[in-house]
């Protein structure tokens, strides 16, 4: 019988719920949805359930406040821990964070060994790196969030500008997920026709900024947290691609070993996502300007790694 994957989401907050419902919706597994606050799983969770009739799906939602449900999961995704307030940068998160990414790896990866893992939590590809640190698990297994949802955010403002279906917009954006991240118009396309013969560069700047701060321009208008819709689609496109074995070519932060000249270093370029996580990095030319940006971006990440 066909065994279906199991997606264990670490944080029931405004992410972590988000992640749940849309991988749910799309069927990729049973989830178990976990949290130290008492009730706030096991309520969301069975709401989300009760959704199934009426959505039609068949993917068992599990809330709990323990991690035994959680062993021999497929994929675990971690939003545990704070988001950002107006006015603070993800790096602001990292003392706490970082606690909460220990003590959490500490209980899920000996429980489910064989797991990819998905860190969310800011900055995450300095929580990438911390739980790569604390698993012990191969580099290839931990994956962060940063470009999916960077380059969603840049699509979505080019469709917007030219007026064309968000579809069509594909884009790349590299580097850490943080304000020093590197947008590529060049890699970037609607349609298959370079956005350079659709935009001036003028706009193209001002659209590379806007999806630069992407991030504080939702937590500037939600004021008591930071954005999940579009980081829950993001996560689960990802997500996707590992249960599904895609193999999709995804920007995120990965464990680069002298790519792109980097060493050592979780950071986001383009990878192949398959059933073993990270199951290539891609390396592409880069002008160097577009290297140089890329090196800043790496350094601001090593920057707070070296404050741990
Ligand atoms: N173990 C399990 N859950 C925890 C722990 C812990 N040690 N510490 C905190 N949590 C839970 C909180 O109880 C809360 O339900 O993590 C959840 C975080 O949810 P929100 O506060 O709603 O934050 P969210 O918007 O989901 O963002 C989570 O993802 O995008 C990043 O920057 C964001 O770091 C933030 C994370």
């Amino acid at each position: 019988m066909l065994k279906r994957p199991k997606i264990t989401v670490v944080g029931a907050g405004n992410v972590g719920a988000t992640v749940a419902q849309y991988a749910a919706l799309k069927e990729l597994g049973d989830i178990v949805l976990t949290d130290i606050v008492e009730g706030v799983p096991q309520g969301k969770a069975l709401d989300m359930q009760e959704s199934a009739p009426v959505e039609g799906f068949d993917s068992l939602i599990i809330g709990t406040n323990s991690y035994e449900e959680t062993a021999e999961s497929d994929v675990i995704v971690i939003t545990a821990g704070i988001a950002r307030k107006p006015g603070m940068s993800r790096d602001d998160l990292v003392d706490t964070n970082v606690k909460v990414i220990r003590q959490v790896v500490k209980e899920v990866a000996p429980r489910s060994p064989d797991a990819c893992f998905v860190l969310v939590t800011n900055p995450s590809d300095v929580m990438a790196q911390v739980a790569f640190r604390e698993s012990g698990f191969a580099p290839e297994r931990i994956i962060g969030l940063g470009g999916v949802l960077d380059s969603a955010r840049f699509r979505t403002f080019i469709a917007q500008e030219l007026k064309v279906s968000f579809e069509d917009v594909s884009a790349f954006v590299l580097g850490g997920h943080g304000d020093d991240m590197v947008p590529l118009a060049r890699y970037s396309y609607v349609s298959g026709i370079p956005i350079d013969k659709l935009l001036d560069q003028a706009t193209i700047d001002r659209l590379v900024q806007r999806a630069r701060q992407g991030g504080a321009e939702i937590v500037n208008y939600l004021k008591t947290g930071s954005a999940y819709y579009a980081p829950g689609a993001s996560i689960v496109a990802m997500v996707e691609s590992i249960v599904k074995d895609k193999r999709r070519i995804l920007p995120c932060s990965a464990y680069v070993t002298g790519q792109y000249g980097v060493n050592d270093l979780f950071l986001g370029v383009p990878v192949m996502l398959g059933k073993n996580g990270v199951e290539k990095i891609i390396e592409i030319e880069l002008t160097d300007a577009e290297r140089d940006a890329l090196h800043k971006s790496a350094d601001g990440v090593r920057h707070v790694l070296g404050k741990l």
